[in-house]
């Protein structure tokens, strides 16, 4: 097992990282505030997952109230948000009542979410069973639900106690939800780290097929990177808001085509590349640069390019996202390859050219 922490003063935690970390209960037990926790999990990871975890709780004289929530972005929501509220309530939990989070990143923000308002903060543990769960969602203290104007519109940041990673959960893991979290991956070399940007182009078709060795390291590479962009800027005031690259782009196909119809990770990666094409446009990257970066995504068998959408509504859609300030749009572009920057100078008309040309 490998331990990182995310430093952040008296907020700091601790990600363990390993085979079987599942299984050890003993580094969840110094975390809880009183015996009784709370496992929330959804309807296709509590047959996979919930029982084991739960019994292995219940063995360390743990009370475990399970709540099982339907599954989908589609339900990233008040409603379900309320049915977390409703058991939590109806079981007696108190505000020392710890609420854990097993499964993806929709259950991520949701119970990070719940957590946050219930009785004004309550703790909470992240054991992500995604890939993009893994390397992103559950570090960081991002917790909320869509708006059905918006992607993530009702949130608040509420940073977990722990984060307990098992890459032996992803076993069950679809092809198509593992090839969303390499979207996610790629996005630290893309912004950051040159060097995992080369080590992913030598790999990727190792951690396509789930090797064991690969993963671990892809996970602790990602989670190393976002712990660091965290600990420097916990409230995105500045270099966190460079973790959003494409996001914008994909934020608008999620809500513009539905929640869930696009895998949040697919719509990051053909967002990444329009925010690539128009880094072409304002002279930041050449055109073997973006040539190189569709490669890899296309390795990864992601889309490059976006839904048909018209494109006043996609512009209207990225409006709406939370990156306008002073009334200009503010897009994560890459200066070159392993560096990016938030800049508000690209012209309305090339987002619009490059919308049309990557759709
Ligand atoms: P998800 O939570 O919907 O999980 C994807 C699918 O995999 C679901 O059907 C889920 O039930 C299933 N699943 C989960 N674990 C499994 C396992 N071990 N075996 C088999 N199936 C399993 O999606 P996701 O990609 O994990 O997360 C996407 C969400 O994360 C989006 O809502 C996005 O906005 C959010 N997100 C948040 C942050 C953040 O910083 N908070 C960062 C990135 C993404
Ligand atoms: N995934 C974006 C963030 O955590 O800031």
């Amino acid at each position: 097992m490998e331990t990182l922490k995310v430093d952040l003063g008296p907020r700091s935690y601790s990600i363990h990282i390993g085979s079987g970390v599942l299984e050890r209960v003993d580094l969840l037990l110094p975390h809880l505030a009183q015996p009784k926790v709370a496992l929330i999990t959804n309807e296709t990871v509590a047959p996979l997952l919930l029982a084991a975890c739960a019994r292995r709780l219940r063995e360390a004289a743990c009370q475990v109230v399970e709540i099982i929530l339907p599954d989908g972005e589609r339900f990233k929501n008040w409603q379900t948000l309320d049915q977390i509220f409703n058991a939590l309530i109806a079981h007696s939990c108190e505000r020392d009542t710890t609420l854990i989070a097993l499964g993806g990143g929709v259950i991520g923000d949701m119970a990070g979410f719940a957590a946050a308002c219930f009785q004004r903060g309550a703790p909470f543990i992240q054991i992500p069973t995604t890939l993009l769960a893994q390397v992103d969602s559950s570090v960081g203290g991002k917790t909320a639900i869509n708006h059905a104007l918006g992607k993530n519109m009702i949130g608040a940041f509420h940073q977990p106690r722990l984060v307990l990673i098992d890459p032996d959960s992803l076993r069950s893991l679809p092809e198509r939800e593992l090839r969303a979290g390499l979207a996610e991956v790629i996005k630290y070399g893309l912004i950051r780290d040159l060097p995992f940007l080369e080590w992913l182009e030598r790999n990727i078709e190792k951690l396509l097929a789930k090797d064991p060795a690969a993963l671990l390291w892809a996970i602790h590479r990602s989670c190393r990177d976002k712990a660091e962009i965290v600990a420097a800027d916990e409230r995105e005031r500045g270099e966190r808001a460079l973790l959003n690259l494409g996001h914008t782009f994909g934020h608008a196909i999620e809500a513009g085509q539905g929640f869930g119809q696009w895998l949040h990770g697919e719509a990051v990666a053909a967002g990444t590349m329009m925010a690539c094409e128009l880094s072409r446009r304002l002279g930041w990257l050449d055109a073997g640069e973006v040539d190189r970066i569709q490669a890899l995504f296309e390795r990864a068998a992601l889309p490059v390019r976006g839904p048909r959408l018209d494109p006043d509504r996609f512009i209207e859609l990225m409006w709406r996202d939370k990156k306008v300030r002073n009334n200009r749009l503010r897009l994560v572009l890459l200066e070159r390859i392993g560096q990016a920057a938030v800049r508000e100078e690209a012209p309305l008309a090339d987002i619009r050219e490059v919308i049309a040309s990557r759709s």
